[in-house]
């Protein structure tokens, strides 16, 4: 076994993973204590690709398990020697981070040295200095966490205070607890935090800035209105793609600003979108048509040497549906966001929504292909179309199915309930189903969404036989009025 030695990696843990992986060609394989039994199942597997797996524990007993604690507390702090790097270049693997991809299916990102590299100053750009203490309550297998959150806070060399999962109600006492100074959020984070009790202490705190994304402006503005005088940094980015933004001010309700600068070394542009036909406006040449100040426009990064889109993972396919060609001249190359953006007149730039099949609900993407292909393994279920719905009150889209029965069968709420329960998180289940006898198609045979997101779950409104998730009764039970005004009142929590 080499040494892991850096001085961030012994204060932190959990970023010896960042260090193996940044500094060692080793193919280590490093995970928590309440994952074990998950490794197990798979460490034949594992043993045959050669992968060596550490336990972050004192001792193991399973066989081919290495328990790693002893040989942290016994690493020197001196550097590593550079020889271990030696083949690592700025386009090498430095991690693979599960997306959606904001469209389709979840796939492995694949993200280079030279990207981690780069989101590594983000926390610097936002204002933090090496006095700060950053606390992150978000997952680290995505990149808000781990790679502005943890290898940022090893570029400044700060303190980070770690929380497994989010608490609403325990924030505010962990920053005063552990003098956090910088918090990370996403779009329900403040909204979590605003649906607390108020109480007298809430702006006693030394929390400071805020960085994330996905803030909309009434939360926004109702966070500072609570707790007090914190600049918000809200940024835009997604984990394999090839444009970003960041604050800029502290603007409620805007990401970034368009930066003549920034825009000359990351060409960026934001092009007509058909919602309905989910693809990009094009003339009679076969080009994309900018989208007017203030307009809803599909955000495009241009792929250059500077900013390169690396693709996903052994995925040539989904890779290739991300690139644009004959964006603003023919023969030209750009990124494909999937994301709505708007500039407005005084050039702010403000996220509108995601395109395409996938939509968020508490802050998780919800790929709707995948949803649907859960839903058509259920026996009396032919098809399936899923979408995501808005409801008064919260924040993104909570999913819907309209689901097709086959014939001669009757929906069976509880043998549905107990599909979606045991194959997807409880975030991604559709919490309402639309009995339709068939499904309106586009002309590329892609079934239209538009007019069932528009018609949305109002019993009073839908002729169809419309169906609630109840998760204490485990089916799914006819949508009554009833129901309908108890989920408008919150009645009913979501
Ligand atoms: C780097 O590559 C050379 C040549 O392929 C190889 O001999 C050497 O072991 C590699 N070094 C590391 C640290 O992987
Ligand atoms: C927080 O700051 C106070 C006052 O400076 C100090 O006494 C305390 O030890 C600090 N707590 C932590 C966990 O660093
Ligand atoms: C972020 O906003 C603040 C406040 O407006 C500003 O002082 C700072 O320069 C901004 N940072 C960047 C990188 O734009």
């Amino acid at each position: 076994e080499r040494k892991v030695t850096s001085p961030a990696c012994l204060s932190l843990s959990v970023s010896l993973y960042v260090c193996l992986s940044l500094s060692l060609s080793l193919s280590p394989s490093l995970y928590p204590t309440e994952l074990k039994g998950a490794v197990e199942e798979v460490l034949p597997t594992l043993k045959q690709q050669g992968i060596s797996v550490y336990l972050l524990s004192e001792e193991c007993s399973v066989e081919g398990i290495n328990p790693l604690s002893e040989h942290i507390a016994q690493a020197s702090d001196t550097p590593l020697s550079a020889d271990f790097r030696a083949n690592i270049t700025s386009k090498s693997p430095a991690l693979y981070i599960y997306t959606s991809g904001t469209t389709g299916l979840p796939k492995a990102a694949l993200v280079t040295q030279e990207r981690v590299w780069a989101a590594s100053f983000i926390q610097a750009v936002s204002g933090v200095t090496s006095e700060d203490v950053f606390y992150i309550n978000l997952p680290l297998y995505h990149s808000a966490g781990f790679l502005i959150g943890l290898t940022g806070a090893i570029e400044r060399g700060i303190t980070v205070v770690l929380r497994t999962k989010f608490s609403a109600s325990q924030f505010w006492e962990d920053c005063r607890k552990h003098n956090v100074t910088v918090m990370q959020y996403i779009g329900e984070t403040m909204r979590y935090l605003c649906n607390t009790p108020m109480k007298d202490n809430e702006k006693d705190h030394k929390v400071r800035i805020a960085i994330g994304n996905g803030a909309r402006s009434d939360i926004w503005r109702e966070f500072l209105n609570r707790f007090g005088d914190i600049a918000v940094r809200e940024l835009y980015a997604a984990t394999e793609g090839n444009i970003g933004f960041i604050n800029y001010t502290s603007k409620i309700g805007v990401v970034g600003r368009v930066n003549f600068l920034h825009r000359r070394m990351f060409p960026y542009t934001l092009i007509k979108f058909d919602i309905e036909k989910e693809e990009p406006v094009r003339n009679s040449k076969g080009l994309c048509i900018q989208a007017t100040k203030g307009e809803a426009g599909l955000l495009v990064g241009k792929i250059t040497k500077r900013s390169p889109f690396v693709g996903y993972a052994g995925n040539d396919q989904q890779t290739e549906k991300k690139r644009l060609r004959d964006v603003l001249q023919k023969g030209d190359l750009y990124f494909n966001t999937g994301d709505l953006l708007r500039i407005d007149e005084q050039n702010f730039v403000q996220f509108q929504d995601r395109v395409g099949d996938t939509f968020r609900w508490k802050g998780e993407n919800v790929a709707t292909t995948e949803v649907a292909d859960i839903l058509t393994m259920v026996d009396c279920i032919e098809e399936a179309n899923v979408y995501g719905v808005k409801v008064e009150g919260h924040e993104g889209r909570i999913g819907m199915a309209a689901v097709k029965v086959e014939e001669g069968k009757e929906f069976d709420g509880a043998s549905t309930f107990s599909q979606v329960a045991s194959y997807l998180p409880a975030y991604a289940r559709p919490r309402f189903i639309r009995i339709q006898s068939s499904f309106e198609m586009t002309g590329t045979f892609k079934m239209k969404k538009v007019t069932l997101v528009e018609e949305g779950f109002n019993p009073a409104a839908v002729q169809d036989p419309l169906y609630f998730l109840d998760p204490a009764k485990k089916t799914y039970v006819p949508l009554t009025e009833e129901i309908y005004s108890s989920i408008n009142t919150r009645e009913i929590k979501l």
